[in-house]
This record gives C-alpha cells, sequence and structure tokens, in this order.
C-alpha cells in the first residue's frame, strides 16, 4: 500500500526519487506551455526555464501528458515529472480537483517502481491537497496478487505531498479522507480483480465478514440455509446453478448521534455466465466484475466506518454465482420473491435484478430514509452513456438531482435516466406477476422498472447502473487501471457525507 505524508519541505530540498509539478496549456497566442503553482523552485533550479524546456520537448500542457526530466543540480531529486493539466483556469480559479485527481494519478503510474516523489502540484485549499492525494494512491494501485513478485510491478510506495499544511486540521481531515476513500476504492478494486474461482459468494461472504469486524462493523450474513428459511426466491433463483451457493451479506455501520439513515444494496454477481440463456463467447471474459456494485458498497461503508461520519449506513451485499447446470433456474420457471411478488424468468442473464429485488425488499422492512442501489446491471446502458459514466434513475426527481450533483463534487461522470411507465407492460407476465425481461429498447430503464416495484412503500430509492464505468478494458488514463475502477465508491461516501450533514435532498 503506498504511504501519503504531508511535507513542508520545499521541492527543491526534499530527499525523493522525483518531483512532479503541473504545466498548463499557454492562453491563446501564447507560445508555449506554462508551469503551474508549486512549480516555483523547480522551475528557478532550471534558471526559470522550465517552459521553454517542456516546449522544446514537445510538451504542450494537455491532460494525461506526462514528460519526464532529467533535474538540474540544485534539486534534491534526480528526476521531474511534469503532468499536463489542460487549460489554465481563469483568474483566481483553481483547477478543478477531478483535473489535479487526474494529473496525480497519471504521475504516480508513470512512476511505478519508484520509492518516493513528491508532488509539487497547485494547492490552494485543502480540497486540492485532496483531490492530488486522492489520484496519486488511486494511481499508484496495481493488482499483483496473482503474479510472481508482481512480474516485476512494483507501485510507488511513498506519496510525499507538497503545499499543504501538516498541522492545519483541513488539510489533516483532507489527508485523512483521501487515504480513506482511495484505499477503499483499492480495496473495490482489488475484489473486483480477484477471478472468480477465488472470489465466490461464500468467500466474499467471509472477506467482508472478516474486513468489516476489523472496521467495527456489525455483519450478518445469510447461507442457503438462512436464505430458504427467510423466503428469499431472487437470491436462491440465480443461485441454484452453481455448484458453490448463494450469500445475502449485511454490514451495518452506526453512529450514536446518527439522524439519517441509508441503505445501499450491490449486485454481487460473482460470475455471470447467463445461466441457460448462455453469454455467447465474446460476452463472458469479462464477466467476474459483475460484483463491482457489492465490492463499491461494502467499500464505502468501511469508509465511512472509517472517517466516522454521523450516520448510520447499511449495506446489502446480495452475493451469488449465475452458472448454468441440471439444477440451475430454467427460461420460464416462477420464483416467489422476498417481497412476496412472483417473478417468470424469461431470460436467465437478466439475474442481477432478481438478487437486487430481493435485497431491495430487505433493506425496505428497515425504513431507512433512502435506498441506493449500485450494480453492472445492463448491457444497454453502456450503449447508451459508454464506458466513462454511469446511468442514474430514481424514483424521486429531486433525490436523483441530489445523487447526480454528489456525483460530480466526488468527479464521478455520470447521467440522469427516466423511468417511463410506458415500459411496465412489457413485462407483464402471463403467469407471474412481472417477468424479469421487457422491451429490448430502452433495456436499462427497464431494469430499473424492474426494481422500482421492490422497493418499499413511501421509501426514496435511487439505482446507479455501472456497468459501463466499473471495468476498464482500455488503456490506463488518469488514476483509472485497467480492470476494477471502484466506480461509485466515491459516489457513495458523498451521499453518506451528505446524509451526515443532513441534507440528502
Ligand atoms: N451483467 C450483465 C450486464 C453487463 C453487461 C455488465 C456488460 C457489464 C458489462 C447483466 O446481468 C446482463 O446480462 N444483462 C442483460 C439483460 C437482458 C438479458 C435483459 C443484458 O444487458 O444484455
Ligand atoms: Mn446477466
Ligand atoms: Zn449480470
Amino acid at each position: 500500500m503506498t504511504a501519503l505524508t504531508l511535507s513542508t519541505a520545499g521541492a527543491a530540498t526534499l530527499r525523493a526519487d522525483a518531483v512532479v509539478v503541473g504545466v498548463a496549456k499557454g492562453a491563446r497566442g501564447a507560445k508555449g506551455p506554462v508551469v503551474a503553482a508549486g512549480a516555483e523552485a523547480v522551475d528557478a533550479a532550471f534558471g526559470g526555464k522550465l517552459a521553454t524546456v517542456l516546449e522544446t520537448l514537445g510538451a504542450s500542457g494537455a491532460e494525461g501528458e506526462v514528460t519526464k526530466l532529467p533535474a538540474p543540480s540544485g534539486l534534491k531529486a534526480p528526476l521531474v515529472i511534469a503532468v499536463g493539466l489542460g487549460a489554465a483556469p481563469e483568474k483566481d480559479a483553481g483547477y478543478p480537483a477531478e483535473t489535479l485527481r487526474r494529473a496525480a494519478g497519471s504521475a504516480a503510474r508513470a512512476l511505478a517502481g519508484a520509492k518516493k516523489a513528491a508532488f509539487a502540484l497547485p494547492v490552494e485549499a485543502a480540497g486540492d491537497a485532496q483531490a492530488i492525494a486522492e489520484g496519486a494512491l488511486l494511481g499508484a494501485y496495481a493488482f499483483t496478487a496473482y503474479q510472481d513478485e508482481g512480474n516485476g510491478k512494483k507501485p510507488l510506495a511513498e506519496v510525499a505531498l507538497l503545499g499543504a499544511k501538516p498541522r492545519d486540521k483541513a488539510f489533516k481531515d483532507a489527508a485523512a479522507r483521501a487515504v480513506a476513500v482511495a484505499e477503499e476504492m483499492n480495496r473495490a478494486r482489488d475484489l473486483v480483480n480477484t477471478p472468480p474461482n477465488d472470489l465466490y459468494p461464500e468467500s466474499f461472504a467471509a472477506v467482508a465478514t472478516a474486513a468489516g469486524k476489523e472496521h467495527g462493523l456489525k455483519v450478518q450474513v445469510w447461507d442457503e440455509k438462512a436464505l430458504v428459511k427467510g423466503g428469499f426466491g431472487g437470491i436462491l433463483g440465480v443461485g441454484q446453478g452453481a455448484a458453490r451457493g448463494p450469500r445475502l451479506v449485511k454490514v451495518a455501520y452506526t453512529h450514536p448521534e446518527a439522524e439519517k439513515s441509508l441503505a445501499l444494496v450491490g449486485k454481487g454477481i460473482t460470475y455471470d455466465s447467463g445461466g441457460i440463456s448462455l453469454k455467447p463467447a465474446g460476452h463472458n471474459e469479462t464477466m467476474k466484475c459483475d460484483m463491482s456494485g457489492a465490492a463499491a458498497v461494502f467499500a464505502a461503508v468501511v469508509a465511512t466506518a472509517r472517517l466516522g461520519l454521523r450516520v448510520n449506513l447499511t449495506g446489502w451485499l446480495a452475493l451469488a454465482e449465475n452458472m448454468p447446470s441440471g439444477t440451475a433456474t430454467r427460461p420460464g420457471d416462477v420464483l416467489r420473491m422476498y417481497s412476496g411478488k412472483t417473478v417468470e424468468v424469461l431470460n436467465t442473464d437478466a439475474e442481477g435484478r432478481l438478487v437486487l429485488a430481493d435485497a431491495i425488499a430487505k433493506a425496505s422492512e428497515e425504513s431507512p430514509d433512502a435506498i441506493v442501489d449500485v450494480a453492472t446491471l445492463t448491457g444497454a446502458m453502456v450503449l447508451a452513456l459508454g464506458h466513462r459514466r454511469f446511468g442514474i434513475m430514481a424514483n424521486d426527481d429531486e433525490f436523483r438531482t441530489a445523487v447526480h450533483e454528489v456525483a460530480e463534487e466526488a468527479g464521478e461522470d455520470s447521467w440522469p435516466m427516466p423511468l417511463p411507465a410506458d415500459l411496465r407492460k412489457g413485462m407483464d407476465s402471463p403467469t407471474a406477476d412481472i417477468a424479469n425481461m421487457g422491451d429490448r429498447m430502452g433495456g436499462g430503464l427497464v431494469a430499473g422498472l424492474f426494481l422500482k416495484e421492490f422497493v418499499g412503500e413511501g421509501i426514496t430509492w435511487a439505482h446507479l447502473d455501472i456497468a459501463g464505468p466499473a471495468f476498464h478494458e482500455g488503456a490506463p488514463f488518469g488514476y483509472t487501471p485497467k480492470g476494477g475502477t471502484g466506480s461509485a465508491v466515491r459516489t457513495l461516501v458523498g451521499l453518506a457525507e451528505r446524509a451526515a450533514d443532513g441534507d440528502l435532498g
């Protein structure tokens, strides 16, 4: 795990393997890039010519750009890394937090193998320090559990944040928040990246129990027997084809002075083969990611506990493996759900909504002020919004807007989506109360409409479909690695913070 320290040392005097500075695009008409605040001492060591050197090397200051320069004498660090920040902000405005987060992430990735790097990026307020720290700790992430000695991959070991005031409470809090959020995002990434032969419902529940206890959470696990006894027909129906049985896990964080309660529900399909409605080749190689919602929920509850937020936060992990076999649910089967409703399973690959429906109905019994579910639910949402943003649906427009705002503040791209009532009739079933499939067009909204039916009367609810951003298959960018991304964790922690402040919407 990468360590974070706040340092008052100057960029020129701190002993480190490298010093990271920011470089912005020059104003329109200006010649080259401009060096950002924080880099003054480094620029001075270059005789005030850092911008000229960077321009000569072809640097423009564009976001994502990383330029490595040998350090001139006068710097303790032997290497300078200049990261692009894009357009310089208007006068008196700082850089957007997400710009700093991504730049720090790009730098940390470029520093894999290094022991210690000083980050001398522009810090005007504690929020800037937080974003830089988060980006650096997230960018340094590597998943090496299944490679000998990490196949030579060694994440940057220590991040020294310059420009942050170590004795100032605002900066100390910002650093603590950054460490908790980034480490928990990295925990979610680890869970997602762990192959499905090792991460299955029982082992996921065991990990959650151990880590939950470590952080003072109350953990309760329903095994198959308990699920049968409780009547969780949705979770059981999805899990019954697999050799490894399903689980429901409840992780509860409580604060003695909490005034608001929030329930988070995560889709935890540890592997989605599609079941009897088997996915074709080409669609199942990445389906270990289908528990990303449960991973995000668990990580967010632990982060909230680490931060001691004044809120009661309960996470529900709906865990099952969706496999085809002689015991699997058949298309045409009818399940009796936890809520008592019956569902005709027309397509066993629409399994996420079945496990979520049971967990949402169960969570509703505790009458939380709001429920938010998170799921890699539909390919349709990926078609609609692409790979870098999740869709937000809700039974309350104000709450949907609030969730969107929180996501924006957290630096997570998302977009509000509707739940049009006309799509409901596509799920009418001649046999059961509802079918688990409806119109193909608008499939992401159809899935949302299905879930809505299992939310307890009068409870505010939002649904995040993270099928796009949960798992990254392209080249790494900013602080986003290949594989599990930790999508939605920051938004969920942001919601817990809002609830703690009493303004959930
Ligand atoms: N886990 C998938 C959705 C998914 C697709 C997640 C791509 C991540 C990337 C989900 O269980 C699924 O298979 N959904 C079906 C629903 C359909 C059968 C109604 C889909 O989207 O095709
Ligand atoms: Mn599926
Ligand atoms: Zn799925």
